[in-house]
C-alpha cells in the first residue's frame, strides 16, 4: 500500500469517540480501581450476552506433555553463564544456559530442540524434583480444542491416542491417531517472572523458555491418518496449530517441506463452507517460516498470533528476515499498520489452487487484543470475541475463572493513535466502552480492540496464546 492510499484509508476511519474523558490521578488507587471495575463489569456483561452455538471444529496437530517448573528453582539454582548466545539446538548444558539467558533478558518466548537425550533426561529430573513443578496436557491443538469443547463446540482432534492424553483431554472430544505408549513427547516449561534475576540477567517481563526432545510431533506423525475422519467430520471451522514443533527440529533434507506440504494438502481438501484458522507460533528458523508463507498461510482464511509473531511474519513477508526477539509491548499504531499490510498482501494473491483470501487477524498482546476483520465474510461477533480473548488473557495467566482486580492492571488506558502515519486519528479510551471498534479501508474493514486486565499475580504463561485464540474464534464461526 503506498503512503497516499494509506493516509487516506486512515483518514476515513469512522471512529466512535466517547465524549468522555476520565482524567485520573495515579495517585488515588480507589479512582484506579474504580476504573478498573468499570471496565470488567463492561466486559463481562458483553460476554455474557454472547454463547456458543452448534459448531463443529476440528483441530490439529499433535500433543504432548508439558511438564511445568519455575527457572528460578530449575536455572536459578545453576551458575549463571558468562555471556548470552543463540543457537538453533542445544547439545549441551553450557548453550542452555547461555540461550536461556538470552532469552529471558529479552522476556521473549522460545522453544528448542535439546539434540542430547542424557542432557533432556538430566534436566527433565531435575526438573521433576522441584517441589511445585506439574505436569499437563500440552501442544497447541489440545489446548485450542479444550478451550473449544469447555466452551460447547463439538471437537475433532489430530493426536496420538497416548494414557496421558486420553486421560487429559476433555472428554467430549473425540482424539483421532494412532495408538501410542510413548514417553517421548514431553516438553519442559521452564517460566520465569517480571523483575526476576540470575547473576547479573534480569527478566524485564513474565514469561517462558520451552525445550523437548521429541522425535514424534516435529514431524506431524498424525496429519495422514487424520485425512478420512476430518472430511466425514465436515467441520465449521479447522484450526491448523502446533507447527512451531517443527521449529528448529533436525529434518533430513527435503522432509521440513514435504510435511508442510501435506498440511497444506489437507487443508486444501475442504470446502470452502469450512473456514480455516492457522494459529502462528514462534517461528525461528527461516526455512520454517518461508515455507508456512508458502505453503501454509495462504490457504488459511484466518490468522492468530502474539507481539512477536506478528513482525516476524512481517519482516518475512516483507523484507524476507525474522526479528528473533521484539518488543513485549508494541505501541498500538504500529501493529495495526503491520497488521493491514499483512491483510492486504494476503488478500492480494488470486485464489487458485485452493488458496483462501485472509478475512481474519487476530492479534493477542499482554496489553490488548486486536482483531481484524474482512466486513464481507462470514466472521460474526468481532466486539464480543475480542472482549471474550481479553477475558481469557487474564484468566489464563491468574490460572483462575474470577477475575480479581486486585492482581490486574490496564497498560493500554489512555487511548491508542490509529496508525504512525502523520494524521491519524486516536481513540480515547472509555471505561463504560472500554472495547473499541471501527470501520475503515472505505467500510471493507473492521477492526475491534479489547485491552486486557493484566494478571499481576501470575500462574502460567504457557498455552495463553492458544486458550486466547481459541476464545475469540470460538464466538466467530
Ligand atoms: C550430552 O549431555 C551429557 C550430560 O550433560 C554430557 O555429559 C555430554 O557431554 C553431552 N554430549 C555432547 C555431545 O555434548
Ligand atoms: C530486515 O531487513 C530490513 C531491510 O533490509 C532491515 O531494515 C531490518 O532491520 C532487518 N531486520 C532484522 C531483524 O534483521
Ligand atoms: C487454558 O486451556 C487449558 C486447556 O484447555 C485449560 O486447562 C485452562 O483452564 C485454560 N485456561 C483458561 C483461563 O481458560
Amino acid at each position: 500500500m503506498d503512503t497516499l492510499t494509506f493516509f487516506n484509508n486512515v483518514l476515513s476511519v469512522t471512529v466512535i469517540f466517547a465524549a468522555f474523558w476520565y482524567s485520573c490521578n495515579d495517585g488515588d488507587s480507589l479512582l484506579l480501581r474504580e476504573r478498573l471495575q468499570d471496565v470488567l463489569q463492561a466486559m463481562l456483561e458483553v460476554e455474557q450476552q454472547h454463547s456458543v452455538g452448534e459448531v463443529r471444529i476440528a483441530v490439529g496437530y499433535g500433543a504432548c506433555k508439558d511438564i511445568f517448573v519455575q527457572g528460578s528453582d530449575l536455572m536459578g539454582v545453576m551458575t549463571p553463564p558468562q555471556r548470552t548466545a543463540h543457537f538453533n539446538r542445544i547439545d549441551s548444558m553450557k548453550q542452555l544456559k547461555e540461550m536461556y539467558a538470552l532469552f529471558y533478558t529479552a522476556g521473549s518466548a522460545a522453544e528448542r530442540y535439546v539434540g542430547n537425550k542424557t542432557l533432556f533426561n538430566e534436566i527433565l529430573a531435575a526438573a521433576e524434583a522441584v517441589p511445585g513443578s506439574y505436569s499437563a496436557l500440552g501442544g497447541n491443538a489440545p489446548v485450542m480444542a479444550s478451550r473449544f469443547a469447555l466452551e460447547g463446540a463439538k471437537v475433532l482432534l489430530a493426536a496420538k491416542r497416548s494414557s496421558y492424553i486420553m486421560n487429559k483431554v476433555h472428554p467430549s472430544i473425540i482424539v483421532r491417531g494412532d495408538e501410542t505408549e510413548s514417553d517421548e513427547d514431553i516438553h519442559l516449561i521452564i517460566e520465569y517472572k517480571a523483575g526476576e534475576s540470575w547473576g547479573t540477567y534480569q527478566a524485564p517481563r513474565a514469561n517462558r523458555f520451552i525445550i523437548h526432545s521429541d522425535d514424534n510431533n516435529p514431524v506431524l506423525s498424525t496429519v495422514e491418518d487424520f485425512g478420512g475422519q476430518l472430511e466425514a467430520f465436515k467441520p465449521n471451522l479447522f484450526v491448523v496449530g502446533g507447527l512451531q514443533m517443527m521449529d528448529n527440529f533436525p529434518f533430513p533434507p527435503g522432509v521440513q517441506e514435504e510435511r508442510l506440504q501435506a498440511v497444506r494438502d489437507q487443508m486444501t481438501s475442504l470446502s470452502t463452507s469450512s473456514r480455516i484458522h492457522f494459529e502462528m507460533a514462534s517461528f525461528t528458523d527461516t526455512d520454517l517460516l518461508t515455507g508456512l508463507i508458502q505453503h501454509v498461510i495462504p490457504y488459511a482464511d484466518s490468522l492468530g498470533m502474539n507481539e512477536q509473531e506478528l513482525p516476524n511474519l512481517y519482516n518475512m513477508m516483507k523484507y524476507g528476515n525474522v526479528s528473533l526477539v521484539s518488543d513485549f509491548n508494541p505501541r498500538v499504531a504500529v501493529v495495526l499498520d503491520q497488521m493491514r499490510e499483512i491483510f492486504q498482501q494476503l488478500r492480494a494473491a488470486p485464489e487458485e489452487g485452493g488458496r483462501r483470501r485472509l478475512t481474519r487477524l487476530h492479534l493477542h498482546t499482554l496489553a490488548y487484543q486486536v482483531i481484524m476483520v474482512w466486513k464481507d465474510s462470514a466472521w460474526t461477533n468481532t466486539l464480543a470475541a475480542a472482549t471474550k480473548a481479553a477475558l481469557t488473557a487474564n484468566r489464563h495467566v491468574c490460572g483462575k475463572p474470577e477475575i480479581n482486580l486486585d492482581n490486574a492492571r490496564m497498560l493500554m488506558d489512555e487511548g491508542f493513535t490509529l496508525s504512525k502515519a502523520n494524521g491519524a486519528g486516536r481513540v480515547i479510551f472509555n471505561t463504560q466502552q472500554p472495547v473499541s471498534c471501527w470501520i475503515e479501508d472505505d467500510g471493507k474493514v473492521e477492526v475491534c480492540i479489547a485491552p486486557v486486565l493484566v494478571c499481576t499475580s501470575v500462574r502460567h504463561t504457557a498455552g495463553g496464546g492458544d486458550n486466547i485464540s481459541a476464545a475469540g474464534l470460538v464466538l466467530q464461526v
